[in-house]
C-alpha cells in the first residue's frame, strides 16, 4: 500500500453509510473485486463463514422487500406504532431496497465450525461464526470505499431470516445476518458521530 500510514487511517475513517445512489449500475465485474476483498477478512479456524448473495434488480428484489417489508409491518403493528407509520416505515425499507443498483445479503454458515458436546462452547464457536462474518461484511463495506461505491448494512434480513431464505432459496445453512445495499453515492452523510475515545476504552 503506497498511502502513509495516517492517509491510509484517514481514508479508512471517511468510510460512510450510504443509503442514496444515482441511478448507474454497479458492474458484476466490480461487485466480484469487492466481494473478494471481503473474503479476505480473518476469521476463527480460517472457517470463512461468510456466504454472499448478490439480489439483481427485478422481481426477486421486490419479492425480497415486499417480504422483509411484510414481517416489518407485523413487528411495528405488535409494538403498537400507529398505522400511518408502519406504512411509512415499511414503504421507506421497501424504496431503499429496490432504489440500491445493487443488493448483498451477507449470511453465516457454522457448517464448518468445531462441533462441541456442551453449549458454552458451542455458543463461543456460534459467536466466531457471526463474528467472523461481521469482519467480511466490514471489509466489503471498506473495499466498496475504495471503489468510490457508497454502501450501507441493513440489518432487516435479521429480522426476517426464513423471509430471505424463502425467496432466495438459500442453502439451508446459510443465516441470512444482513443486507448490504450498494452503488454510486448521491448524498453527503451527516457529520461523522462518535464517542470519545475515552467513554469506549480503558486502560489497564
Ligand atoms: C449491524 C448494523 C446494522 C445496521 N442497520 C442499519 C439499518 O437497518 N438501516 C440503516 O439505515 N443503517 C443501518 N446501519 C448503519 C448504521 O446506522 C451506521 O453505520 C451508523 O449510523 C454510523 O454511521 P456511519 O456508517 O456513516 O459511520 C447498520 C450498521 C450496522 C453495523
Amino acid at each position: 500500500m503506497s498511502l502513509p500510514p495516517e492517509a491510509l487511517l484517514n481514508w479508512i475513517e471517511s468510510r460512510r453509510s450510504i443509503r442514496r445512489f444515482d441511478g448507474r449500475p454497479v458492474p458484476r465485474a466490480l461487485l466480484e473485486r469487492i466481494l473478494n476483498t471481503a473474503c479476505a477478512a480473518p476469521s476463527a479456524h480460517n472457517s470463512q463463514p461468510w456466504r454472499f448473495a448478490v439480489v439483481s434488480a427485478g422481481e426477486e428484489r421486490r419479492k425480497l422487500a415486499d417480504r422483509i417489508a411484510g414481517e416489518f409491518q407485523r413487528d411495528l403493528r405488535a409494538d403498537g406504532v400507529k398505522e400511518s407509520d408502519v406504512e411509512g416505515r415499511a414503504s421507506r425499507a421497501v424504496d431503499r431496497l429496490l432504489s440500491a443498483p445493487a443488493a448483498v445479503i451477507l449470511c453465516c454458515t457454522k457448517s464448518d465450525m468445531t462441533r462441541f458436546a456442551d453449549a458454552r462452547r458451542s455458543q463461543a464457536e456460534t459467536t466466531m461464526a457471526l463474528q467472523s462474518a461481521s469482519l467480511a461484511g466490514g471489509q466489503l463495506l471498506l473495499a466498496a470505499h475504495a471503489e468510490g461505491l457508497g454502501a450501507c448494512w441493513m440489518c432487516g434480513p435479521l429480522f426476517a431470516p426464513q423471509a430471505v431464505r424463502d425467496v432466495l432459496r438459500l442453502p439451508a445453512d446459510w443465516e441470512p445476518q444482513a443486507l448490504i445495499v450498494l452503488g454510486w453515492p448521491a448524498e453527503e452523510p451527516a457529520p461523522r458521530d462518535r464517542r470519545p475515545l475515552d467513554d469506549t476504552v480503558i486502560w489497564r
